[in-house]
């Protein structure tokens, strides 16, 4: 079964894609042509993964690590519903989410 996500590129555009239960949500949105760094390829050392993630949908994703809400507290443009797309693995329930991509990062290794 294929689960739909809709990325929010930084101007609002919606840009659609299919992925496979236990796809990655960051290798999804660069597949998709987004401007989702990933520097650090999931180490959770840069930020620049981050994702604005539509409300209704937050609370149904898995809770963040630790490790996960400190390195957000860097993200720029971070938000109650922020997460670090790297750190999200696709399940057959997430079929219809919503995130946007925020028009700025950090990359943490770089400051
Ligand atoms: Fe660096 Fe996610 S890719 S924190």
């Amino acid at each position: 079964m294929s689960i739909t996500v809709t990325f929010l590129d930084p101007r609002g555009k919606p840009v659609v894609a299919e992925a496979e239960p236990g796809d990655n949500l960051l290798r999804l949105g660069q597949a998709a042509g987004l401007p989702l760094e990933g520097t650090c390829e999931g180490q959770m050392a840069c930020s620049t993964c981050h994702v604005i993630v539509a409300a209704e949908w937050f609370e149904r994703l898995p809770l963040a690590s630790e490790e996960e809400e400190d390195m957000l507290d860097f993200a720029a443009g971070a938000r109650r519903t922020s997460r670090l797309s790297c750190q999200i693995e696709l399940t057959a329930g997430m079929d219809g989410l919503t995130v946007s991509i925020p028009a700025e990062s950090n990359d943490l290794r770089r400051m």
